[in-house]
Parts: structure tokens; C-alpha cells; sequence
């Protein structure tokens, strides 16, 4: 995969941190996106010289516009792009402030559309690969959580919608569906529970292959994705959840 250059979001912490280290080591150069410069350059220090990092909020669009133009200049080129960063939210509708409401929609939503407005020219030009870290929660509901699963929804359906806007350019897109990952998020997520131990026992029981997912089997797949091994895998939405949408 040597020459192969991908722009990550989100890539500090958890799976697209996890997808920084196994892109690393198949060797692609790599942008890597995120909010803390401390973190970031740490993560692109532990990844390998070949990793740039780029410290911008996702919400904003100049943010991926960066991202890519440091890409096309590092590395000349683009194929992958992993729109990975996100944020959840515990709360009922009810309960929801317009704050909440905003921000959800601003990272998980609008961020993937700048992401793509920002990479379609560079990803048309390689014949790449853009895949979206949407959830199995995109493709089926859950409790205490009706923003989140919303935004899931549309990050799934805006992936199926650019595979095939973009087909005719060679671009393929996926969404990758994970289920529930051991990671940062979900350990946010289970802390605005009222009994944060408990509802990780719950969840963990309700999977099929009784335990959570770690974050590194979500890389391998996006790797899979970003791969010409996935060469004619476009528009499709990807659980990877252990089972969890086939109850
Ligand atoms: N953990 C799970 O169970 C799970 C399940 C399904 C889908 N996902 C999705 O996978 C993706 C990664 O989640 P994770 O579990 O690794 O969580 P995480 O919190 O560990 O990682 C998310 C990363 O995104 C970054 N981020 C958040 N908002 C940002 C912004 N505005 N601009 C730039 N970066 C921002 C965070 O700093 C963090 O590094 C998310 O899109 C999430 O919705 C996670």
C-alpha cells in the first residue's frame, strides 16, 4: 500500500485512533485529524513519520479543507478518507437542550458533508475511497439516545446517496456500522446513565457474541474499505457489530 495517502477524523482517541495505527502500518501516509494539538502529536509520533497531524473542529468547514490541501501537499495525492469523528449524546428528546441538538448535527452530520465537499475533487482524481463512521445505530434504533441514532440515520443515508453521486467518477463509498466499541465514547455514554456499571453488564449481555467490540476490528474493516481488496464494494452500509442487526 506503500504511495497511498488517507485523511482520518477523529483520529486521537478510540476507533479512528485504531484506524491511524493500522493505516500507519500497512503503510500509508496519513492526515490526521482532531481538536487537541498535545494529543495529536503524540498520536502522530507513536504512528510513524508518515503521519501529519491537522488540529481543527470538524464542524467547520475549513477544517477538512486543511486537511485535504495538507494531504495533496505531504503526499501528492489522496484515496482514502475516514470520516470518523463524532460525538453522542444520553439524552431523551425531552431533555435535549437546542445547544445539544446544534452541535450533534454540526459534528455528525455537517462534518461529513464538509468532509466530502473538501475531498471529492482529490478522491475523483485517485479513484478513492470515502468511508463514513456512521453505527448499527443508523440502521436500527435504540433507547436514550433518539439525536444520535438520527445523525447515524444520515450519515448512512448521505453515504449511500454520494456512492452514487460519485460512482460514475470511480469514487466508491461506504458507511461502516459499528455496534458498541470499548472506547472513550461509550465510556462517556455510559457515564450520564444513572448506573453506568450496570448498563455496561446490560448492553454487554444483549450482544451475540457477548462482548463489546474493540475498537481495532473497526480499523481492519475501514482498512478493508480504503483497499482495492473492497473494489467493488460501494454504497453499502456495514454492520460490524457482532451480530447485533441479524436478532
Ligand atoms: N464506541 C462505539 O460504541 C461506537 C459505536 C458506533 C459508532 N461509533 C462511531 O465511531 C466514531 C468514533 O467513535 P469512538 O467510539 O472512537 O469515540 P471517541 O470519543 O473515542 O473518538 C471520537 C473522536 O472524535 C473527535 N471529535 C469529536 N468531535 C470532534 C470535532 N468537532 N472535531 C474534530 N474531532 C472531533 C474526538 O476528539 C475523539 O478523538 C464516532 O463517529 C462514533 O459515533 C462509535
Amino acid at each position: 500500500m506503500v504511495g497511498r495517502a488517507a485523511v482520518i477524523t477523529g483520529a486521537a482517541s478510540g476507533i479512528g485512533l485504531a484506524c491511524a495505527e493500522k493505516f500507519a502500518a500497512a503503510g500509508w501516509g496519513l492526515v490526521l485529524v482532531g481538536r487537541s494539538v498535545t494529543v495529536l502529536d503524540a498520536v502522530a509520533a507513536r504512528v510513524g513519520r508518515e503521519a501529519t497531524p491537522v488540529c481543527g473542529d470538524v464542524a467547520i468547514a475549513s477544517t477538512s479543507r486543511q486537511a485535504v490541501a495538507a494531504a495533496l501537499e505531504r503526499f501528492g495525492r489522496l484515496d482514502a478518507v475516514v470520516g470518523n469523528a463524532g460525538v453522542t449524546l444520553a439524552k431523551s428528546v425531552d431533555d435535549t437542550t437546542e445547544l445539544e441538538l446544534e452541535h450533534l448535527i454540526a459534528v455528525n452530520v455537517k462534518g461529513l458533508v464538509y468532509l466530502a465537499q473538501a475531498s471529492h475533487a482529490a478522491l475523483g482524481r485517485s479513484r478513492g475511497s470515502f468511508i463514513v463512521m456512521a453505527s448499527n445505530k443508523g440502521l436500527v434504533a435504540q433507547r436514550r439516545s433518539p439525536i444520535y441514532v438520527a445523525t447515524k440515520g444520515a450519515a448512512v443515508q448521505l453515504a449511500r446517496a454520494l456512492a452514487l453521486d460519485w460512482a460514475p467518477e470511480g469514487i466508491r463509498v461506504n458507511a461502516l456500522c459499528p455496534g458498541l466499541v470499548d472506547t472513550p465514547m461509550l465510556e462517556a455514554f455510559l457515564s450520564e446513565l444513572p448506573n453506568p456499571e450496570l448498563a455496561r453488564r446490560e448492553l454487554t449481555a444483549e450482544q451475540p457474541l457477548g462482548r463489546l467490540a474493540r475498537a481495532g476490528e473497526c480499523a481492519d474493516v475501514a482498512l478493508f474499505l480504503a483497499s482495492p481488496a473492497s473494489s467493488f464494494v460501494s454504497g453499502v452500509a456495514l454492520p460490524v457489530d457482532g451480530g447485533f442487526t441479524a436478532q
